[in-house]
């Protein structure tokens, strides 16, 4: 694995896609930026990025070049950098405005090196073929990334990145060492050569403010080679409400090595009556034999038993979370993802138990028609995520939330109309749920990206109020040092959507 040094910076004069295809204007080293992009894989199957890259040399430079340029200032087009293409506002790949969209897809490539603890990720991999490329080389190492193996580590990285490892590793972010990054100006720029400011920044306050992320460095973890996993399902009937009420005040303070996350959902009981089912899900970083004792102590509600746990190896556990057991790894390759209709999410942290009644009245709610397919997950904090600074990196969740939860709702066609009543459901679950979660602000994590709670005007530019309310939600008090950078990197707000970072000025440009 051989990277460019600082000093190698290649000054792009401007980088842009026509519909469907890559296109990158270059002055020179146009040799290297193409190595930079390969960066040595041992695999050769990888399509040529030169085909798409059109140089100053090429006759069609000027016409290509000249026509965006022109469209940029007419219209203020935008740029629309796609990854894995999982934004859950489809940021990456709609807008109200003219754009084109720069399509990382098929920069891919993964390379494990440095005695195999290192890896380089270029952003258009997703998580599941990084995870795929760890197990081959390796069953004791492992990344803390999420659950889902279709999405991209261009945003997911860049917004934190979590999964089952989340309370033994951290975040995604936590683990990234060294990036590349074209910025604004066209420079291709390392760690080294960006600096610690705009290097904090990319993990965890999102790369579509900053510039185009091409690759990642990351320090892979080591994991047992045994671990053990549950899952398990109470209905109200059998006591789902005591257990979920005993799990809060247990989560967050149980050993690092054990993850349960929960999830609620309508269901029907033995019966046929329709109820509410919480389902337990564990990740436990050892044998079965310690997991039972320690679950009997510290959550005996639930009434684990031997039988319902299963021992397996982490990438295993990868595809047992992501609904492959029993399959062949190469399922992690594929980028179809599993269909599930469409959804609209929301996100709160938990930082005091929430009490019964309310759980009372959230499973009302459930019981109505739009929420079928609802569902509220509980991720619980705690364990080495009370132990990183709020202000290390962008993302500032960390000591003092118990859990944070994933609201959610899914639906399946039925229009604008359909699509108006599951939104006002999950709108209205989320007004009722205000006064139990955080407050001052009202928490949220970037990765579930929701334009509910703000955007930028829609004209293109950005107007910076200190009171910007959604910044606020994703970042708390690191709002404002992420704007520093970005009037830094980016001050003509070049790199922008409905809820990038502003600028500081950016308030003085025409048109706003
Ligand atoms: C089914 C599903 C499951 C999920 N599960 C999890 C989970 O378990 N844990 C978790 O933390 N999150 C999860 N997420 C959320 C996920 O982390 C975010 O949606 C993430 O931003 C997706 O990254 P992407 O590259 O796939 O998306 P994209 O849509 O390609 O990008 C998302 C954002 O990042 C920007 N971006 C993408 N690539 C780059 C780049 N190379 N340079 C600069 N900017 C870039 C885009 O412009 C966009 O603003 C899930 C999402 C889905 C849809
Ligand atoms: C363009 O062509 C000139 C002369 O043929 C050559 O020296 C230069 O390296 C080329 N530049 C690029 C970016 O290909
Ligand atoms: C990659 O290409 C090189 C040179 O063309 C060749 O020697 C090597 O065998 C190829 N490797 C694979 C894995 O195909
Ligand atoms: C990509 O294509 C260019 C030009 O066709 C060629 O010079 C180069 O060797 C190719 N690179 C790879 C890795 O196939
Ligand atoms: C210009 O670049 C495109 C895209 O890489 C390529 O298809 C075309 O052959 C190039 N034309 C010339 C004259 O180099
Ligand atoms: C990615 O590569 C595939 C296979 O070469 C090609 O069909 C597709 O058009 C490419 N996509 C983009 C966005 O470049
Ligand atoms: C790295 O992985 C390879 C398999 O690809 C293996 O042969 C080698 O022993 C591993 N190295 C270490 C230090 O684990
Ligand atoms: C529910 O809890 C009660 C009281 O703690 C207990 O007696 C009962 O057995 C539990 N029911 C189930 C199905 O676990
Ligand atoms: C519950 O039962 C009803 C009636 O039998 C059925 O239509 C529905 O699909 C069931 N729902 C679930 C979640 O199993």
């Amino acid at each position: 694995m051989k990277f460019p040094s600082s000093s190698t910076i290649f000054p792009l004069l401007s980088f842009l896609l026509l519909s469907s295809f890559q296109t990158v204007t270059l002055a020179d080293s146009y040799q290297n930026f193409l190595q930079c992009l390969y960066f040595h894989s041992e695999n050769n199957a990888t399509s040529n990025i030169s085909q798409v890259i059109y140089t100053q040399n090429n006759s069609s430079f000027s016409s290509i070049l000249e026509f965006s340029i022109r469209n940029f200032r007419k219209h203020g087009i935008q740029i629309r950098i796609r990854s894995g293409g999982h934004d859950y506002e489809a940021l990456s790949y709609v807008s109200d405005v003219p754009f084109v969209i720069l399509d990382l897809i098929n920069l891919s490539e993964i390379s494990i090196g440095g005695e195999n603890k290192t890896a380089w990720v270029q952003s258009g991999a997703t998580i599941g073929q990084l995870y795929y490329r760890i197990a081959e080389k390796s069953k004791t190492l492992a990344f803390p990334a999420g659950v889902c193996p279709t999405v991209g580590v261009g945003g997911h990285f860049s917004g934190g990145g979590y999964g089952f490892l989340l309370r033994k590793f951290g975040l995604a972010a936590d683990h990234v060492v060294d990036a590349l990054l074209i910025d604004v100006k066209g420079q291709l720029l390392d760690r080294k050569s960006m600096g610690e400011d705009l290097f904090w920044a990319i993990r965890g306050g999102g790369g579509a403010s900053f510039g185009v992320i091409l690759a990642w460095k990351i320090n892979l973890v080591t994991v047992p080679s045994t671990l053990t996993v549950f899952t398990v399902h109470r209905t109200l009937e059998q006591n789902a409400t005591k257990i979920v009420d005993k799990w809060q005040y247990v989560a967050d303070k149980l050993p690092e090595d054990l993850y349960i996350r929960l999830y609620l959902t309508r269901s029907n009981s033995s019966s046929g009556r329709t109820t509410i089912r919480a389902t337990f899900e564990c990740l436990f970083l050892g044998g079965v034999d310690f997991l039972v004792p320690l679950m009997q102590q510290s959550l005996p509600e639930l009434g684990l038993e031997k039988a319902d746990c299963i021992e397996m190896s982490w990438i295993d556990s990868i595809l047992y979370f992501a609904g492959f057991q029993g399959e062949s790894m190469d399922v992690l390759l594929s980028r179809t993802p599993t269909s599930f209709g469409t959804f609209k999410a929301k996100s709160d942290y938990v930082k005091e138990p929430i009490p019964e009644t309310a759980f009372e009245e959230v499973y009302e709610r459930f019981y109505e028609q739009e929420a079928e397919s609802a569902v509220m997950i509980f991720i619980p904090y705690g364990g080495i995520m009370n132990e990183i600074s709020e202000s290390e990196t962008p993302f500032p969740h960390r000591a003092g939330n118990i859990y944070k939860i994933q609201h959610l709702v899914y639906w399946q066609g039925g229009g604008d109309e359909a699509a108006e009543r599951h939104i006002n459901w999950i709108r209205r679950l989320y007004s009722y749920m205000a006064p139990f979660v955080s407050k001052n602000p009202r928490a949220a994590y970037m990765n579930y990206r929701d334009l509910d709670i703000g955007t930028n005007n829609n004209k293109g530019y950005t107007r910076f109020t200190q009171g910007s309310v959604w910044g606020f939600k994703y970042f708390k008090n690191n709002f404002n040092r992420l704007v520093h950078v970005k009037t830094m990197v980016d001050p003509g707000n070049f790199f922008r959507n409905e809820q990038s970072i502003p600028p500081l000025y950016s308030r003085k440009k025409k048109g706003d």
